[in-house]
Parts: structure tokens; sequence; C-alpha cells
């Protein structure tokens, strides 16, 4: 079997799925990483392999030819420079979501990826979640008939530790959070209903977070740390995320933190998404109505239940299924409910097999345009905006 050797652009965080790559005995090494912090690299040799190649230049790790792939792991807005360089140095690539941090940013992308002997997956891991790979099933099995509405609540009950209190509260490092969070959810909707979007419209703003406190405030430090609802001190992970100290009530946060979305999809699908990151629980809600039935999932109790459509009125579903009988506890542990050693593998059998990629970049570039499109309409009334006209054209070609 041919040895895969791959190299990782941002080595901590979520650059640590090198943990479900490094497998020697299977022909798959890890032989080098890049990123800003030497701390970051030391600690990816010693626990990863000790002999990794590291650089604080992620150009010297892509040029290397001894690396078949490259990892792009790094914070949003670096995604689109380092995936382009990694391409034109003819390296396949995974790129974590979201693609890209702007539309053009995501076209050049993938006219580069047209070009380049290199192939490029993006990093969309809920298409490999059970709910997500269940509910594709029964929608494409045809029980609910022709998908015309599709509700999706998410309730983001992490809000300020995942994004408040590090890079992402601030708009110019993550443009939105329908990118980072939303784009998920959005590409997982594309996903099942084979249709993609193409006019948004958006309500939202930042109604929690954010405040008047300084900068430069760590929870830690603060006064308020024991009664404050919101201090990270007892989830600061100082070896993972060293970065998320900083109080999530600080002038600089211009992130909004509540949106509600409206989404056209092809074949006059409505699709309306709602995302908040102050809610108390943590939950993905998703509903699809279609014309002989409705689908929705509850990650409370890891069920799916199916209403089979008849005249009179039918509270109770005609069929619930229960998902931990599709998924060992074991596998629930492994990061997304199992979804991440999954996705690493078929990012590891399209290079070995030459297969088209498993998640395609177009898929990355609409989620990330109907993420900014509906951030746009937000940001200017909530105009309903057409994606722009290219990706309608694109979109003829439905490749998921
Ligand atoms: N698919 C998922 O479920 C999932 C989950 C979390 C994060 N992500 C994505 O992964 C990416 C990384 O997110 P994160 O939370 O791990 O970020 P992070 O802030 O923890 O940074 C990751 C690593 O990149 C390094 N880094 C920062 N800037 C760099 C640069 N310019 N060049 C090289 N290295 C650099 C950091 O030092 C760190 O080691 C983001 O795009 C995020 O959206 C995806």
């Amino acid at each position: 079997m041919k040895k895969i050797s791959l190299g990782i652009i941002g080595v901590n965080g979520r650059g640590r799925l090198w943990r479900f790559w490094h497998k020697p005995e299977n022909g798959v090494v890890v032989a080098g990483g890049a990123d800003i912090s030497m701390d970051n690299l030391q600690k990816f040799k010693e626990r990863c392999n000790p002999e990794a190649f590291i650089t604080t230049d992620y150009r010297e790790l892509v040029e290397r030819d001894d690396l078949d792939a490259i990892v792009v792991a790094t914070p949003d807005r670096f995604h689109a420079e380092q995936v382009i360089v990694a391409l034109e140095a003819g390296k396949h690539v995974y790129c974590e979501k979201p693609l890209a941090t702007s539309i053009e940013d995501c076209d050049r992308i993938l006219s580069c990826a047209e070009t380049s002997k290199g192939k490029l997956m993006v990093g969309f891991n809920m298409r490999y979640m059970p709910f997500v790979r269940k509910m594709k099933e029964i929608v494409d099995s045809g029980r609910i008939g022709q998908i015309k509405a599709v509700w999706v609540r998410h309730f983001v009950g992490m809000g300020s530790i995942y994004y408040f209190h590090g890079w992402h509260g601030k708009r110019e490092n993550a443009a939105s959070l329908l990118l980072q969070k939303g784009s998920h959810d959005i590409d997982a909707v594309h996903y099942i209903t084979g249709q993609y979007s193409v006019k948004a419209a958006a309500f939202g703003g930042r109604d929690f977070f954010g405040g008047n406190k300084a900068n430069d405030l760590e929870c830690a430090v603060c006064e308020q740390r024991d009664s404050c609802t919101d201090s990270i001190v007892d989830h600061l992970d100082l070896d993972r995320k060293p970065e998320r100290k900083y109080c999530a009530f600080r002038q600089e946060i211009d992130m909004p933190d509540n949106y509600i979305c409206m989404f056209e999809l092809g074949n006059g699908i409505k699709f309306s998404y709602n995302e908040c990151h102050f809610t108390p629980d943590y939950h993905r809600n998703y509903t699809f109505i279609g014309t002989k039935g409705r689908l929705e999932n509850s990650e409370i109790d890891n069920t799916i239940r199916i209403w089979d459509r008849k005249i009179g009125r039918n509270d109770q579903p005609d069929e619930i299924i229960d998902m931990k009988q599709n998924i060992s506890p074991e596998e629930l542990e492994l990061g997304h409910g199992g979804a991440d050693p999954l996705i690493c593998d078929d990012f590891i059998k399209m290079i070995r097999e030459n297969s088209e990629p498993p998640v395609p970049a177009l898929a990355g570039r609409m989620a990330v345009a109907a993420g900014l499109c509906a951030q746009h309409s937000l940001d200017n009334g909530s105009i309903p905006v057409e994606l722009p006209p290219g990706n309608r054209i694109i979109c003829d070609s439905m490749i998921f």
C-alpha cells in the first residue's frame, strides 16, 4: 500500500484531527506541521510524531516534496491564501469549514482547484453525523415526498465558550457566525435536500454578548468572575484554546449572536434557519416537511421522528427511530458524534482511490455564499439578497 504523507497548517485546536490521520501502521503519516506558535508546534511534534518537520512558515511546509496532502486548520481568514498556495503546489487539500470568508475568495479557490493536480475537500463533518446521514437516507427514499419546507433551530448553548471569549467575536476575523457555525447547518440542508440556496434574507443582531468591559479584561482576574454567567474560568482549556480567556462582554465584540434567517433553495424549497448563541441548552433541531410527510430529529433523546401525511389530526409520529441503536457509545466519543474519524478516513480514501472529493469545494462555496448573503441582508434592513448570479450557473451542475 502506498504511504500517504500529510502536513497540517494550524496544528492545535482543530488541527488536532491529526489523531485520526496519523496511523503509520495503515500507511498514513502526519509528517509535518506549520503554525505561528512554536509552542504549539513543539507539542504537536511530541504528541503526534517526533520525526515530524515543523515550521512557522507554512510555505516551507507546502513546498515539501515528501508531502501528498495539506490540511488547512487555521482560523477562517487564512484559509483562502493557504488553500490556494497548497493547490498551486499540486497538493491534495483538506480545508476546514468555512472554505473562506468571502465569495470572491471561494471563487478564486474553485478556479485554482479546477487546474490543480491536487483535489480539494471541505471539512463539513456534519455530513458524517449519524442523524444527518439518517435524515438524508429517509429523504432520498422518498418516504416524505418532495421537500417543500425546512426548519432548522440551532441552540448554540456553548455560545460564549466557543465564540465570544476569543477571536470569533470580531467580525474582521470571522465575517459572520453564519459562516463559522451556520455553514455546517446550511451545508447539511443543501446536502439533504440536494438543492443549493438561491436567495437569502435575515434579521438579527448582537443581543447578549459584547458591552463596555475592557478589551484586555481576562475572566481569571475579573472581580465578577464568581457571579458572571459567562465566566470562562472553569472551562478555560489553556492547552487547546489558550486565546479564549477574554471577557465575553468586552467592547471590541461586534459579532451578532442572534440570527433569524430565511433561504429559498432550488426547486422553491423554503428554509428557515435560527441560530442563537446564548441559549442555556445545546441542540440542533432539524425538520423537513415534504408532500408526503414530516421528519424531525431530537438530539435530546437521540431520535428521529417520522409522520406520514394522512387526513386528520396526527399528533403522534408514525415511526420513532432510536439513533442510539445506530451508533456505539465509543463512536459517539470520537468527536462530533463519531463524524471526525469518518471524514478523515474519507479524505485518505479519496487520495488512495483517486476519486472525486466526497465533500466538494462547490459545497463549501455555496454554504459561504448563503451565509454571507444572509449576513448582508441582516446588515441592510433585512432586504432579500439573491446569491451572486455565477452561483446559479454553477448550481445547475448540482454537484453535492
Ligand atoms: N469542522 C468542525 O467541526 C470545526 C470545529 C472547530 C473549528 N473548525 C474550524 O477549524 C479552523 C480552526 O479553528 P480553531 O478553533 O482550531 O482555531 P484556533 O484559533 O484554535 O487555531 C488553530 C491553530 O492555528 C494556528 N494559527 C493561527 N493563525 C495561523 C496562521 N496564520 N498560520 C498558521 N497557523 C496559524 C494557531 O496557533 C492554532 O494552533 C477554523 O476555520 C474553524 O472554523 C471546524
